[in-house]
């Protein structure tokens, strides 16, 4: 290929980009202004009466829907009609993931994660410079909310059948007397309450650094009348002062996030102890570099630049892991904490490896 087509070629795929980026941005104008939930309850619509339901401008409110249209994310009923009459509606299926919180498919906070990101740009900037990190704690609300509400129906639908691939572990939880489960780094609480509505007998403590996300993990074991048998601490994973005895210890997505990930895991062995067992589950990673990669490394890639690796950055000695945590790196960690093997659970996932520490 000429370098005169390879321009042309990034040039194009740049500029494809940019209407990416702006079906996040005008998605969560969208969400938080309520527009979507509104045409889902009472479209089709026009602008005057969409404006109306919501509490907005109308002349913004048309702007919005006539490039949510034009964009694909909305139909619009009859299209040469004045543009203060035109009435848009979600497609068949949009509903599903611009409305539903409920539906595996929904996407409704994917900009909720992204956008503070950018908000914390300048930060960023600085720790490239410095070397310095950026406190998982320090986060907007917004990427709580996007962190929380991405990962809960999968771990309310699935907790079961992940767990069961480990059918010692998922009998143990299934016999009195009650198992207890430890959840490090549980960060919005949706793991660990997956845990206690998959096993009705189990004690599950969770631990995060961040106050306000155990804060919500908190009210949401609560409202699904589990806060009896599931507790929330704010704890450093690494404190070697954590104390118990548990059945079962895992981490979701989190021993990436961690400063000191080998010494989390040696808290980690002690709490599980001889008999307890130890699940991390983390991005799915090659074995090995490659460029150029996979959607999905592109995205691990994309979340460890902009956020993960400052996350692992903090503190004195940080490992600085991001993101892409191939599987030699679990495993270096992993025998430094005193493991003597790793083994690769047979669950099917997309972006995730469920490894199991012996
Ligand atoms: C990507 S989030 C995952 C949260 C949750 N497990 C989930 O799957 O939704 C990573 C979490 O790890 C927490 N975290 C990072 N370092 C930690 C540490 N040293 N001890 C405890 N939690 C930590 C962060 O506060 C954050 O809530």
């Amino acid at each position: 290929m000429s370098r005169d087509s390879e321009a042309a070629r990034l040039s194009e795929r740049l500029r494809q980009s940019t209407l990416a980026y702006f079906d996040v941005l005008t998605l969560y104008v969208g969400q938080k202004l309520g527009l979507y939930e509104a045409l889902a309850s009472a479209g089709p619509l026009a602008a005057p009466d969409l404006a109306a339901r919501t509490g907005t401008h109308p002349r913004y409110a048309r702007e919005w829907l006539e490039q949510q249209a034009v964009g694909g994310l909305l139909a619009v009923d009859d299209p040469a009609a004045d543009p203060q009459e035109r009435r848009y509606r979600l497609p068949e299926g949009h509903a599903r993931v611009l409305v539903d919180r409920d539906d595996p498919l929904w996407q409704g906070t994917r900009p909720h994660s992204l956008l503070p990101v950018a908000w914390r740009m300048p930060a960023l900037l600085e720790a490239f410079r410095s070397g310095g990190g950026l406190s998982s704690t320090d986060q907007d609300a917004d990427a709580r909310v996007a962190q929380a509400s991405l990962g809960r129906v999968a771990y309310l639908a699935s907790m079961g059948d992940w767990i069961a691939s480990m059918p010692d572990v998922d009998g143990r939880l299934r016999r009195e007397p009650p198992a207890r489960v430890a959840d490090l780094g549980c960060g919005a609480g949706w793991s660990a309450i997956g845990l206690a509505r998959a096993y009705p007998l189990a004690r599950v403590d969770g631990f995060d650094l961040d106050p306000d996300s155990i804060a919500m993990a908190e009210e949401s074991a609560r409202g699904c009348g589990v806060a009896g048998r599931v507790r929330f601490h704010v704890r450093d994973a690494a404190d070697p002062g954590l104390a118990g005895a548990y059945d079962l210890v895992v981490v979701f997505e989190a021993l990436h996030d961690m400063p000191r990930p080998v010494e989390a895991l040696r808290v980690l062995r002690r709490l599980a102890g001889d008999a307890g067992a130890l699940l991390v589950v983390d991005e799915k990673a090659e074995e090995r570099f490659a460029a150029p990669g996979s959607d999905l490394e592109r995205f691990n890639y994309g979340w460890s630049v902009l956020s993960c690796l400052a996350s692992g950055m903090t503190g004195p000695e940080p490992a600085g892991t991001g993101a892409v945590m191939r599987p030699a790196t679990l495993r270096r960690y992993a025998e430094e904490a005193g493991f003597v093997a790793v083994e690769v659970l047979p669950v099917p996932h997309d972006g995730w490896t469920f490894y199991r520490l012996r």
